[in-house]
């Protein structure tokens, strides 16, 4: 049999070297040789035999995808509609957030009609069965294997022919063609080729479960979400019981959905109202609070923002941030305390997004000024006032999209003041005379909605 030769590449600079050196004397980069094939060359014009030829675009004729619903309806809203077979999936998330548990309760519906292999190099087959009948799964046709090695794993894929492939973990999985160890960039780089290979081939879909490195990305080389056709991360506090699943990359979807779950002792819970669970707990008259609305992907979802600002003992004052990005909070403040006089600079502001959810999107600047305004001056933001748009460093309100969904959703659950921007109140607007519906368009108008102070 034919010796696979291996050779350390540096990943900075590309230089080769047959031995793996600490610091690459071309470069001088730290611990950035990786163990590569050495023939790859050879290997592929071995096959030149079969070359791909040109195929013209409009007289390929291939089928539609095939989707198959996981029976999670969270799930399939973040792969775009249900699994796509032939497809690989990557998910990733912190250690104990629940991606075994998700997979294993995907099981449950997937296997009523078709067959289910899963593989797992962490746990053993007796935890994967006392997980499955904690979680209820009924009696699929589901397989389980405890094995590491790529070559057994595709070997039993070819025996058994599973519809749904899942590995648990893919930084598990060795091949006896390198001498690096399980989870290294190139172990976890040929496991995902080699399964994305059987996937394409077998027309299964695979589902690969993903380490989380210190930094909070996924462990292992960056090619891993390329080779990959989704890449799903699974978030959340680990002291809240809300889980939250978002799709980073799709080849077959939008990128916006979210998923939401409760952990419990069953399982994950479907949220398929997440609203009324992120307001669930507000608190009533306090400072600081006020509800928002952002769009996550089709989906408007309304939330609580709170802040705390503080007079700083500090000499320069302290800031957190939670669940909102730190930089854009910064710029807020900034705006407040330069267009309104607001004097931020003197003290601690403390913000956080209820319920783990994370506000990425540009209409959620309104909910967090007024919050801080609120925070800052005293005042009561009320109950029934909610307010999405996105700030301009002039101190203008700016338009966002999907306004009328928004607004269905905050009437939906009873808010009687809606404030939005000015400009999105056009001349044929169907919100144009609503009463609850009020427009503004520079952050004065914010003052006059917060109660006196007590
Ligand atoms: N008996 C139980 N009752 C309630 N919740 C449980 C129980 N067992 C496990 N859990 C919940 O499930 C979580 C672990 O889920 P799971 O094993 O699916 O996580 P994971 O993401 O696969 O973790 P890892 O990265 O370690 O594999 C725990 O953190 C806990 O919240
Ligand atoms: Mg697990």
């Amino acid at each position: 049999m034919k010796e696979n030769k291996t050779v350390f590449v540096c990943n900075q600079c590309g230089n080769i070297s047959v031995k793996w050196k600490g610091r690459c004397p071309e470069c001088g980069a730290w611990d950035s040789f990786e163990e590569e094939l050495a023939d790859r060359g050879s290997v592929k014009s071995a096959k030149a035999g079969d070359v791909a030829v040109p195929q013209k675009l409009h007289q390929l004729n291939v089928p539609e995808y095939i989707r198959k619903s996981t029976g999670i309806s969270e799930l399939d809203r973040v792969l775009g509609g249900g699994v796509v077979m032939g497809s690989v999936v990557l998910l990733s998330g912190e250690p104990g957030i629940g991606k075994s548990t998700l997979l294993m309760q995907m099981c449950d519906r997937l296997g009523q009609s078709g067959t289910i292999l899963y593989v797992s190099g962490e746990e053993s087959v007796t935890q994967l069965k006392l997980r499955a009948d904690r979680l209820g799964i009924g009696d699929g046709d589901v397989y389980l294997l405890t094995e590491t090695n790529t070559e057994a794993i595709t070997e039993q894929c070819e025996k058994l022919s599973p519809d749904i492939v899942i590995i648990d973990s893919v930084q598990t999985l060795y091949s006896d063609k390198f001498t690096s160890a399980p989870g290294s960039v190139t172990q976890v780089k040929e496991a995902a080729l080699a399964l994305s290979v059987y996937a394409k081939k077998s027309n299964a879909a695979i589902f690969l479960v993903g380490h989380i490195n210190k930094e909070g990305g996924i462990s292992g080389p960056k090619t891993l979400e390329h080779m990959v056709d989704a890449v799903l991360y699974f978030e959340g506090e680990r002291t809240q019981s809300y889980r939250i699943i978002r799709a980073i990359k799709n080849r077959y979807g939008s990128t916006n959905e979210i998923g939401v779950f409760e952990m419990g002792e069953r399982g994950l819970t479907e949220i398929p109202n997440p609203s009324e669970t992120m307001l669930a707990e507000r608190p009533k008259g306090v400072s600081g609070s006020c509800a928002g609305c952002v769009m996550e992907g089709s989906r408007p979802i309304i939330t609580e923002i709170q802040s705390l600002v503080s007079k700083t003992a500090y000499p320069s004052p302290k800031r957190t941030c939670d669940g909102f990005d730190y930089n854009r909070m910064c710029l807020l403040i900034a705006v407040l305390e330069k267009r309104m006089g607001l004097r931020f600079s003197e003290c601690d502001v403390y913000l956080n997004v209820a319920g783990g959810l994370r506000l990425e999107e540009p209409g959620a600047d309104l909910s967090v000024a007024l919050s801080l305004i609120s925070g800052m001056t005293d005042r009561v933001c009320p109950d029934d006032i909610i307010a999405f748009g996105e700030i301009g460093l002039a101190g203008e309100v700016r338009a966002v999209s999907h306004v009328e969904y928004r607004i269905k959703e905050a009437l939906r659950l009873g808010f009687s003041r809606i404030i939005i921007p000015e400009s999105c109140i056009g001349k044929r607007s169907p919100f144009l005379g609503k009463s609850e519906v009020k427009g503004i368009s520079n952050i004065f108008q914010l003052l006059s909605f917060l109660s006196d102070k007590k």
